[in-house]
């Protein structure tokens, strides 16, 4: 069996395994790191239950557990504070008790609504992440932080909470949609330039899906290995924490240029990593050609490079990142590819080098 289990210093600490088919060997999992658990609430959306519902219920049934199960529409209109309160009365109209668990198995969508409402109904009760999307998998179910949209913003209500157990089971990607894969190849690829030049490497030689595939696991046990190490060292995103963000600040722009619409978040997520990349070559902060070896990489998979954004855009989304702090903000960029370096600068440094370079 090829397992990889990788050990988050968060919270209370817990495990990240990952393995083939480790679906169907949950019971077990859950019943070792969660003794006392009788109930688990199982949350899933409506794409991911008829795939992947019958055999997680089967495995944790077999272990004897009782399992309820809630399905919400698949989407992102599902992390809203409507569906936080259908969880809320769902679980307690099943009598859940402060020894019982959630268990997540969905994408980040899933991952985050599950874990907040679980975060916070009895004042907290433990939750297993079984994410089944490649950007769950690298990034969403890893770190605790969990969260409902608002109509003022994305992600405006939530709270940090580790799981006590994430499952990976990278057969679940088999199904994923091509442009959902895609997405979370974005953040895969951000791991390599901010962290592993030889992850990035690795990345470049694999243009394709069927190539990332065949190496899967091992792209997930490099990604999860570095989101635990940054986590474990800044749980509550006070500081290191914020390199994960890189290409986010102005994919938060081409989002909102797009109304949150025509570009998936991991399409914004790539063309930003390029324009912070082109942003610090042209700061001389980023060594020359960072921008393009990154596009090099992007293109192949079909992510974009550029997206056509107006200025207004780069503004607010400068303006409300969450690394500004009055009139400076915090930009995520590179040294060199594989070497982050964050850079604080006045904001009105920051956009009028953004309009030259979108004028030039
Ligand atoms: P998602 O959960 O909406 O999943 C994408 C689509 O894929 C959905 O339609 C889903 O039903 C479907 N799906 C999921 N697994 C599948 C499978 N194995 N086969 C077929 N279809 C499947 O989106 P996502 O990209 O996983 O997550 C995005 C969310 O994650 C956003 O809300 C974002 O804010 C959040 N997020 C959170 C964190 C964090 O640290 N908590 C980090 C990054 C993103
Ligand atoms: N996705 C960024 C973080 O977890 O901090």
């Amino acid at each position: 069996m090829d397992t990889k289990i990788l050990h988050v210093d968060a919270g209370a600490g817990y495990d990240i395994v990952i393995e083939p088919d480790v679906l169907d060997a949950a019971g077990e999992r859950i019943k070792e790191a969660l003794p006392k658990a009788k109930r688990l609430f199982l949350v899933t959306d409506s794409n991911v239950s008829p795939l992947y519902g019958p055999r997680l219920v089967a495995s944790l049934e077999k272990l004897s557990f009782e399992v309820h199960t809630h399905v919400i529409p698949a989407g992102e209109t599902s992390k809203s504070a409507a569906e936080l309160v259908r969880l809320w009365e769902w679980m307690t109209a099943h009598g859940i008790t402060r020894t019982d668990a959630v268990v997540a198995l969905g994408g980040g969508v899933v991952g985050d609504l599950a874990g907040f409402a679980a975060s916070t109904v009895l004042r907290g009760v433990d939750t297993v992440q079984v994410p089944t999307t490649l950007l769950s998998q690298v990034d969403s179910s890893v770190g605790g932080k969990t969260a409902i949209d608002l109509p003022a913003g994305k992600n405006l209500a939530g709270a940090f909470c580790q799981p006590k157990l994430v499952l990976m089971d990278p057969n679940t990607l088999s199904t994923l949609p091509d442009a959902e894969f895609m997405s979370g190849m974005a953040e895969v690829i951000k791991y390599g330039c901010i962290w592993d030049r030889d992850f990035f490497d690795f990345l470049a030689a694999r243009p394709t899906r069927a190539a990332l595939m065949a190496d899967i696991a091992h792209i997930l046990r490099v990604c999860c290995d570095i989101k635990r190490l940054v986590v474990s060292q800044d749980e509550r995103d006070t500081g290191l924490r914020m390199i994960l963000n890189f290409g986010h600040t102005l994919g938060h722009a081409y989002e909102l240029a797009g109304k949150y619409e025509t570009w998936t978040h991991g399409q914004a997520v790539a063309a930003g990593m390029v324009t912070a990349a082109r942003l610090g070559e042209t700061l001389a902060v980023t060594e020359a050609g960072a921008a393009e070896r990154i596009m090099a990489v992007l293109t192949p998979l079909g992510l974009p490079t550029h997206i056509p954004c107006d200025f207004a855009c780069m503004e607010k989304a400068v303006g409300v990142d969450k690394k500004s702090a009055g009139d400076s903000v915090t930009l995520i960029l590179l040294e060199k590819i594989g070497v982050v370096r964050p850079l604080t600068l006045p904001k009105a440094e920051v956009l009028d080098t953004l309009r030259r370079m979108t004028e030039a």
